[in-house]
C-alpha cells in the first residue's frame, strides 16, 4: 500500500470530443515486438512502439541483458543477440507490467546465468505461479515467497529447458500462453499449450514474422518451431486498449464524433466495441491493411443516444478483460441491468479491479452487486448527465485504467470530480491527457 497524501486531481470538463486521432502503438504487441527482436541476431527496426511505461520496462530489461537499443525518428532499432543474453549486473525490474513479468520468467529461466525479477507494489501481489508452476515442469529452477508465487523472484539460468510437455490452460491468459509458446525456443521436445477459451493471439500471428513455424494440432494444442530471425522492420497498429477511452468518451458525450486512424483491429481485442456495439453505440470500423499479421484500419465513434446495457460472461470476458472498468462507465449511462460474471481475473489485475469498481461506484451512491467473479448494477440513463452534482473523490487505486475511466465520467457530469493519482495513467496510455485535450469541447 503505498501511503502518500493524494495531490486530488480535478479532472476538466469536456462534454464531447470532435476530430480525428492516432494513437501509439499497441502495449502487447509493443512487449511481444521488443522481446523477439532481442532474441534475433541482428537489428530490427520497430515503428510506433508503444510509449508506455510498460513497454520502457521491457525495453529496460532487455538492455540490463546486453541488447542494443537505439531510438530515432519513430523508430526504435534493436541490436538482439540471439536466445541466450548477457548476464545483468543488476536486480531485472518489471515495474507494473504482468506481461514483462509473465514472459521474462519464461526468457530467464531458460538462460546461461542466474537472475533476479522484481516489480512495484501492485506486481509484487500479483499471481507469478500460473507460468513458474509449469515452467518447473519444463525443469526450470525458480524460487520466490510463497513458493515462487510472488516477485522477487530468482531464476537459477538453466540453459534452455531438459523437457517439453503439455499444457491445459484453466485460466485464459495470453501472458501463460505466450510464456510457454515461447519456452519452444529453448526446448528440444514441443512445449504444448490448449486454451479452453480464446485469449488475444498477438503471439501466434507475431512468432511467423521472425520465421518461426506455429503448429496447430487438431486436438486443439499449439506448439512452435524454430528460432527467431529478424524480420527487419516491423510496424505496430495503434493501441486499441487505449482507444477505448476515447471511444468511449465519444459515444457518452452528447454530440461527438471522433475518428480513430491505424488502430489495432485484432477479433480478440475489440470486444469493447462489439460490446457497446450491443449495447446500442454507433461504431463503425474498417480494416485497412495488415501488420505484423494483425489487421488495423480506422474506427469512427459517434453518440447516437442513450444505451441498453447488457449482460457480459463467458467468452466475452477475455475479449473485454482490460475494457471492462471503462464499460462500466458506459453502463452508468446507459438504462437496464449491466453485469459481469466469470471475471475473477479481474481481482488479479494491477489491482483488485471487481473491488476497484464496485467501491467506487457506491462511492458515487450506485447499488451495485458485487460477487467474486463480478457484480452487477442498474444504468441510470440520461439522468446520469444530471444527477452527480456534488464532489466526488475516486480512489484509483494507482491503477491506470480505474484512473482514466473515472476521468471520462468526470468530465460528463456537473459535479466535481477528483482523482487520488494520475501519474499511474502513464503505465499504458502517456498521451491520454494531450489526445482527450486536442478532441474535447467543452
Ligand atoms: C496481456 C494479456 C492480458 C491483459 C494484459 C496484457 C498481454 O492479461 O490483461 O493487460 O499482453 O498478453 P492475461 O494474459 O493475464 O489475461
Amino acid at each position: 500500500m503505498r501511503c502518500e497524501v493524494p495531490m486530488w486531481y480535478e479532472v476538466p470538463k469536456f462534454r464531447a470530443l470532435a476530430g480525428s486521432l492516432r494513437i501509439r502503438g499497441d502495449k502487447s504487441i509493443s512487449h511481444r515486438a521488443v522481446m523477439l527482436s532481442a532474441l534475433c541476431q541482428g537489428k530490427t527496426k520497430i515503428y510506433n512502439l508503444s510509449s508506455s511505461d510498460d513497454v520502457k520496462r521491457t525495453c529496460d530489461i532487455v538492455q540490463s541483458l546486453g541488447v542494443g537499443l537505439n531510438s530515432s525518428g519513430g523508430f526504435v532499432e534493436i541490436s538482439g543477440k540471439g536466445i541466450y543474453l548477457n548476464p545483468p549486473e543488476k536486480i531485472l525490474y518489471a515495474g507494473n507490467s504482468g506481461t514483462t513479468a509473465r514472459i521474462f520468467s519464461t526468457i530467464l529461466s531458460a538462460q546461461k546465468f542466474p537472475s533476479v525479477l522484481d516489480g512495484d507494489e501492485s506486481l509484487r501481489r500479483r499471481p507469478m505461479l500460473r507460468v513458474v508452476e509449469p515452467l518447473r515442469k519444463l525443469g526450470a529452477k525458480i524460487w520466490g515467497r510463497e513458493g515462487g508465487n510472488r516477485l522477487p523472484l530468482v531464476f537459477e539460468g538453466i540453459g534452455g529447458f531438459s523437457k517439453g510437455g503439455e499444457f491445459d490452460m484453466e485460466i485464459s491468459s495470453a501472458q501463460v500462453k505466450t510464456a510457454l509458446l515461447l519456452a519452444n525456443l529453448w526446448s528440444s521436445e514441443p512445449v504444448k499449450v490448449r486454451e479452453k477459451i480464446k485469449s488475444r493471439d498477438h503471439t501466434e500471428r507475431m512468432l511467423p514474422y521472425f520465421s518461426i513455424e506455429v503448429v496447430r494440432q487438431p486436438d486443439g494444442f499449439i506448439f512452435c518451431k524454430g528460432k527467431p530471425k529478424t524480420p527487419e522492420l516491423l510496424k505496430i497498429p495503434g493501441d486499441i486498449s487505449s482507444a477505448s477511452f476515447i471511444i468511449a468518451s465519444a459515444i457518452l458525450g452528447k454530440g461527438s464524433e471522433v475518428e480513430i486512424s491505424d488502430v489495432l483491429l485484432n477479433p480478440t481485442r475489440t470486444g469493447f466495441i462489439s460490446a457497446v456495439k450491443s449495447m446500442g453505440a454507433d461504431v463503425r470500423v474498417e480494416v485497412v491493411g495488415e501488420e505484423v499479421g494483425e489487421h488495423f484500419g480506422f474506427c469512427l465513434a459517434r453518440y447516437c443516444g442513450t444505451l441498453k446495457n447488457n449482460e457480459f460472461s463467458g467468452e466475452w470476458i477475455p475479449l473485454i478483460i482490460d475494457e471492462i472498468p471503462i464499460l462500466s462507465i458506459c453502463a452508468i449511462f446507459s438504462e437496464g441491468v449491466f453485469s459481469v460474471r466469470d471475471a475473477k481475473e479481474l481481482r488479479v489485475k494491477e489491482t483488485d479491479r471487481i473491488y476497484a469498481i464496485c467501491s467506487n461506484l457506491r462511492n458515487l451512491g450506485i447499488d451495485v452487486q458485487e460477487y467474486e467473479d463480478g457484480f452487477s448494477f442498474e444504468g441510470l440513463g440520461e439522468s446520469a448527465y444530471r444527477v452527480f452534482t456534488k464532489d466526488y473523490y475516486i480512489n484509483t487505486f494507482y491503477d491506470h485504467r480505474i484512473a482514466m475511466s473515472f476521468f471520462v465520467f468526470g468530465m460528463l457530469i456537473p459535479g466535481r470530480l477528483f482523482l487520488d493519482d494520475v501519474n499511474c495513467i502513464s503505465v499504458s496510455y502517456p498521451e491520454f491527457f494531450d489526445d482527450i485535450k486536442s478532441l474535447g469541447k467543452t
